[in-house]
């Protein structure tokens, strides 16, 4: 191992820097191999600092350095500094009043295969410097708090690099000899130096321009490979929405004259805020009707919004310290969440958020890596770009939203941008512009921030015929977490919603009370809580946890026939689709217990009667119809199971499946060839809806071994004229039996090889195939020629796909899957650490299988610890995940 025991950072020891950085002049002279850095910082002594060092600690890896002097004039030796693995340290300072350090050294992009810090990715140079990377560019005061005046320029051969871009404005440029040219950006507003960018290649550009709300224009590029300039225009589209969006839902207007977007193909996460200049997997920009599907096209614009309100939620205002990660994150997800609602469909945007909160989020508070919103330590903050920073960080701001009120969270927003623009600030600033601004006291709120896993919230109920009362007692437990064994009582909101037996909306009203409503707040406080109803002359059904308006898991006892009488009649969309689920839950479980007794499976005729009555409704949002007629996935049934029994979800799963597949094939034959028509090329809710419905029909249908069906797949796999369209009916040929399965999968690759994105997901399809020789297809595609392991993209497409979606052949018995894993992290971590600690993911659950799959899977977390070059990245995760800390 490189370090024995790496160190672990704790918030507690938070301290202000010793220095600032008032300005800094940047100047690189770029080359693949050999990029040479000029970095000419101001330096002041912190005032706010306690220390009394006189040493000046600049944080670099992978560097060389060249040349360190101060003031100009004061050429440094190894007398006056001191160097590290990881530190410059300048001795003796001047501390009365500012100094000038000027520090040139180079670096390698080309060898740069952990795609952090300055990096080549298909001949382009572009950086990456959240979290941590800017200190592989050069020595700095790489912390999110020093807050610093950015001014670059770019110097690089004018073939190799005529595109040169950076932050802010751009202000001079010009020609040098041997064909090399330059150009200056300076940004005008400070920022931490994680996000400072820049970009040099050959790149085509898409321009438009947005009018603010003041009147002033700013001018949109979105740069990209020539050859994918037709594929940015939803992009752009997506851009001018949420300029539009934050001006109308936050009053927040773009502040620079220029926002500049860069797809690139080989990179780490989604995208990347950098200031004025946003760097984007091209996964999130590019997309064209026949190469992405409609998933694809609300995910860029998802992206794009996200990326453009981190100008205010993460730039203006950013993150005095990495453990306030959230304070950005859950904040910007939050607001994504909400632009996607409002550009499609409210209550599917909700349900598709929870699920994945549910599915994912919940899974992650359940285990060994499980950890608060706001984490209080670390070995690798790359390791907490976590589920529960973004989608439950969400959910806390969503919390605040409910408890205050769309208006009480608009004032208390308005007070967090004028009170700390400019500011590098923690999750209790929020929180304080919250309860200055709406006057209330949210100290019990603030436990969410910091106490880790999953509350259940449990209920239960008593009606009083003579008085006419309902009484809910609420009781909420949390299950320890590693590090946290005691956990105190939360503030939960809880929106509840009663229902007559003829399915109208019974009036709440509380005892005491005198207004009633259609749904009511209920803010649990206490570990338990009654709460009693009045003037409810007939025994209502309750509507528990509406809008999902905690991230809580319920325990309420329901008979079927309850959760039936809820999907029929439930005003609330998302509990209506709750009960859905719950039922069909219900099911499944029932025949898992039935397969794992020998007892043969049957269905339920209420889910039948369930289903039939969903058809038959006309529903005007076909998306949200979907959704009604999809089942819980294997991994949402996995994670509500006490241990995960893979073969018996999925065989009890596809026999529902498959029953309602037979039972309803007519209907389903019928509502396949209303909505099969070609609307390729549009959009809007309608033609998305009619695909979204078909598919799921023909999904169905699939199941049934038809001959007419297989034909109906083959042809709207030749015909598609859309993404949406054409990977459906593959996917549908690709996992049943059907005699074009190499044939669709052939000619799908030789129609596409040249669009990389479409190529992830013919990897991603065969990887995550039921099929039985699924395993051997994985290995085989390891070998193709378009398999490439310093590709994040395709690594996910294949490995992640594997393990992390096809949980079936991935956890087959005799432990192949795991071994295979194994071998390839232990790859990934010498070439990306970030990828290969991301895909550990599908090992560190090892504790919610059976014994046998217990010991495969820690033998293979075992054999990655022995790598003698593990990065602190894997470390950390592996470590945690055979032996979660306990204080
Ligand atoms: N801040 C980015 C976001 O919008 C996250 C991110 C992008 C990131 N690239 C990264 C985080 C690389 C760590 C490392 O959510
Ligand atoms: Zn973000």
């Amino acid at each position: 191992m490189r370090d024995a025991n790496p160190k672990t950072i704790y918030l507690k020891d938070y301290t202000v820097p010793d220095y600032l950085i008032d300005s800094v002049a940047l100047n690189f002279s770029l080359d693949e191999e050999n990029t040479s850095v000029i970095s000419r910082l101001t330096l002041i002594r912190n005032p706010a600092s306690q220390s009394t060092t006189t040493a000046l600690v600049l944080l670099g890896e992978k560097l060389t350095l060249l040349r360190v002097v101060l003031n100009d004039d004061i050429e440094l030796t190894e007398q006056h500094y001191q160097q590290s693995e990881d530190t410059l340290i300048i001795h003796n300072v001047p501390q009365q009043h500012s100094f000038v350090l000027t520090i040139e050294n180079s670096i390698n992009p080309k060898a740069n295969t952990a795609l952090e810090g300055l990096y080549l990715s298909n001949g382009m140079l572009c950086t990456q410097c959240e979290a941590e990377g800017f200190r592989k560019i050069t020595y700095f005061l790489d912390r999110p708090d020093v807050m610093t005046r950015f001014t670059t320029t770019l110097e690089g051969d004018k073939d190799r690099y005529p595109v040169l871009l950076s932050n802010g404005n751009k202000m001079a440029h010009g020609e040098l000899a041997n064909n090399r040219h330059w150009v200056t950006w300076e940004d005008p507003f400070r920022k931490p130096c994680y996000l400072f960018a820049l970009v040099a290649g050959q790149l085509a550009c898409l321009e438009d321009n947005f009018t603010t709300c003041s009147g002033r224009q700013i001018s949109l590029q979105i740069f990209a490979e020539p050859y994918d300039l037709d594929k940015c225009g939803h992009a752009m589209q997506s851009l001018k929405n949420a300029m539009l969006w934050d001006e109308q839902v936050y009053g927040r207007e773009y502040d620079l004259d220029l926002y500049m977007i860069v797809a690139v193909s080989h990179f780490n996460m989604g995208a990347m805020e950098n200031k004025g200049l946003n760097v984007f997997n091209t996964k999130f920009v590019l997309a064209r009707p026949d190469t992405a599907t409609d998933f694809d096209y609300e995910h860029i614009e998802g992206v794009i919004g996200h990326e453009y309100f981190h100008n205010w939620t993460g730039n203006r205002v950013t993150c005095r310290d990495w453990f306030q990660l959230s304070l950005k994150e859950g904040f910007t997800v939050f607001r994504d969440q909400e632009f996607t609602g409002d550009k499609t469909s409210k209550a599917v945007k909700r349900i598709e958020d929870v699920n994945m909160l549910r599915t994912r989020q919940f899974a992650e508070d359940a285990g060994p890596m499980a950890h608060p919103i706001r984490p209080d330590a670390y070995i690798e903050i790359n390791n907490f770009y976590t589920l529960t920073v973004y989608e439950k960080g969400a959910e806390v701001v969503r919390m605040l939203r409910t408890l205050l009120g769309a208006e009480g969270f608009r004032k208390g927003s308005d007070l967090y941008f004028e009170r700390h623009d400019g500011q590098a600030v923690t999750c209790d600033d929020f929180v304080d512009a919250m309860e200055t601004a709406n006057g209330i006291d949210l100290g019990q709120f603030r436990r969410w921030y910091s106490q880790a896993g999953t509350p259940i919230l449990t209920v239960h109920q008593a009606y009083n015929a003579a008085a006419q009362t309902l009484t809910l007692t609420l009781a909420q437990t949390c299950p320890p977490t590693p590090g946290q064994r005691l956990k105190a009582p939360l503030l939960i909101p809880v929106t509840v919603g009663l229902i007559n037996t003829d399915g109208t909306a019974a009036l709440c009203r509380l005892t005491g009370q005198t207004e009633s409503s259609q749904d009511i707040i209920l803010q649990l406080t206490e570990a338990q809580q009654a709460f009693t109803f009045e003037g409810l002359a007939q025994q209502p059904v309750v509507s528990i946890l509406r809008g999902f308006s905690a991230p809580v898991k319920v325990v309420l006892e329901r008979s079927l026939d309850e959760l039936a009488f809820l999907l029929s009649h439930d005003s609330d969309t998302f509990n209506r689709w709750e009960a859905g689920q719950q039922l069909a839950s219900q099911i499944i479980f029932g025949l898992v217990a039935d397969l794992q007794n020998n007892r043969t499976m049957q269905l339920n005729p209420i889910m039948i009667q369930a289903f039939e009555k969903v058809l038959h409704h006309q529903w005007p949002d076909l998306s949200y119809f979907s959704l009604l007629l999809s089942l819980p996935s294997e991994s949402y049934l996995a994670e509500q199971l006490p241990v995960v029994d893979v073969e018996a979800i999925h065989t009890a799963r596809e026999f529902v499946v498959r029953s309602l597949a037979e039972h309803f094939q007519s209907v389903l034959r019928k509502l396949y060839q209303t909505n099969h028509r070609d609307e390729s090329g549009q959009f809007d809710a309608g033609a998305i809806g009619r695909r979204r419905i078909k598919n799921i029909c023909l999904g169905y249908l699939s199941r049934l071994n038809d001959g007419e069906i297989q034909q109906w797949a083959l042809q709207q796999f030749n015909n598609a004229k859309n993404m949406t369209d054409q990977i459906g009916a593959l996917s549908d040929i690709v996992n049943n039996p059907h005699a074009d399965q190499q044939q669709c999968l052939a000619s799908f690759y030789q129609q596409w090889q040249s669009e990389a994105l479409v190529i992830d997901k013919w990897f991603a399809l065969q990887a995550t195939c039921k099929m039985p020789d699924a395993f051997a297809i994985v290995l085989k595609l390891m070998q193709h020629p378009a398999f490439d392991l310093t590709n994040p993209n395709r690594v996910r497409s294949l490995i992640g796909a594997f393990s992390q979606g096809n949980p079936l052949h991935f956890h087959a018995a005799n432990g192949q899957g795991y071994e295979f894993l194994g071998n390839q992290i232990i790859a990934l971590n010498d070439i990306n650490p970030q990828v290969a600690s991301r895909m550990l993911g599908a090992l560190t659950s090892w504790a919610r299988y059976d014994k046998k799959r217990q010991v495969l899977m820690k033998a293979q977390l075992e054999r990655i610890m022995t790598t003698d070059t593990i990065s602190k990245d894997v470390f950390e995760v592996a470590s945690k995940s055979l032996n979660p800390v306990n204080t």
